[in-house]
């Protein structure tokens, strides 16, 4: 493992606007020294973070658009280098999940939305950005998939697919980058961002994802830490650790157990996949 030198970076983050893409913007720039430019698509969320920066703020810029169409990507790579910037760390975080529900109330027009957003970004992404990224005298690619790309359950079909893509892409990659991109990829477990809005979360439904999960910003120290070590594979979260150890020894134990412990509690959340 080669440690990567995250300080004094310019970094580009998909995500920016909220959850951990938020927490990572905040950290970058307040401890390392970084510039960050977010993508997203709510200027008022944006806006928000910017002033939240303080003194800092002149380090963070954003850019609006949706990150699962390929000419976005495109028109905004030919940006920066028209504008001079080698952006030296591209982290591929927006994600949408769809609330918990079994696949066959699902429709193929929603998984095909999981897939752009979660999966054929990153693949945009890493197309337009590879060229410039490689320009920088430390380049790298940081992909967040999530634990459920190692340990898929019950109510996440086409999310846990999409994760799992990541996880492949990102690993293949990471093989064919060898010595000249630094490749990693993110397994974040359960923490409380907006990733859960359209669940309609209950008091419980949030007791239950604060209980089991982690802090959104101790998530977004543990992807730094991971990418300052140089990791390929990032694993955060006391649940994430706990869900890729047991599926590394017996994966259907513990997609079926997760299962259980989801169908049998009596959380609002996962109520559709009794
Ligand atoms: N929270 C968890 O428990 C958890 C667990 C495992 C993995 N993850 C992964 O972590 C990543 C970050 O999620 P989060 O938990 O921080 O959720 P979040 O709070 O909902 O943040 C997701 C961000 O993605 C952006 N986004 C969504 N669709 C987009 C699009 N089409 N184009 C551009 N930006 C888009 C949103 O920005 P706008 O609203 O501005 O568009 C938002 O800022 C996701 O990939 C998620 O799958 C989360």
């Amino acid at each position: 493992m080669t440690p990567y030198d995250i300080n004094r970076k310019t970094v580009v983050i998909t995500g920016a606007s909220g959850g951990f893409g938020s927490e990572l913007c905040r950290l970058l720039i307040n401890e390392h020294g970084c510039r960050v430019i977010g993508i997203g698509r709510s200027r008022e969320k944006f806006e928000e973070l910017s002033q939240s920066l303080g003194d800092r703020k002149n380090k963070f810029r954003y850019v609006l658009f949706d990150v699962s169409v390929r000419e976005n990507w495109q028109k905004f790579a030919g940006k920066l280098e028209k504008n001079g910037i080698i952006p030296d760390l591209l982290i591929n975080n927006a994600g949408i999940m769809p609330p918990f529900d079994k696949f066959e109330n699902e429709d193929g027009e929603t998984a095909k939305n999981v897939m752009d957003v979660n999966f054929m970004s990153v693949v945009y992404g890493c197309e337009a950005m590879i060229p410039l990224l490689l320009r920088s005298a430390e380049g790298g690619i940081v992909n967040v998939a999530s634990s459920a790309a190692f340990s898929p359950v019950a109510g996440t079909a086409v999310y846990s697919a999409s994760k799992g893509a990541v996880k492949n892409f990102s690993q293949a990659l990471c093989e064919e980058m060898r010595g000249r991109l630094y490749v990693g990829c993110v397994f974040p477990g359960f923490s409380k961002t907006g990733l859960f809005r359209d669940n309609g979360l209950t008091e419980d439904d949030q007791s239950f994802i604060s209980g089991l999960g982690t802090d959104k910003a101790d998530i977004a120290s543990a992807i730094v830490r991971g990418i300052a070590a140089g990791r390929k594979l990032i694993v955060c979260g006391k649940d994430s650790h706990m869900m890729t150890a047991l599926s590394s020894v017996a994966p259907s134990a513990s997609n079926s157990l997760y299962t259980k412990i989801m169908t049998e509690s009596d959380l609002e959340m996962f109520r559709r996949l009794k």
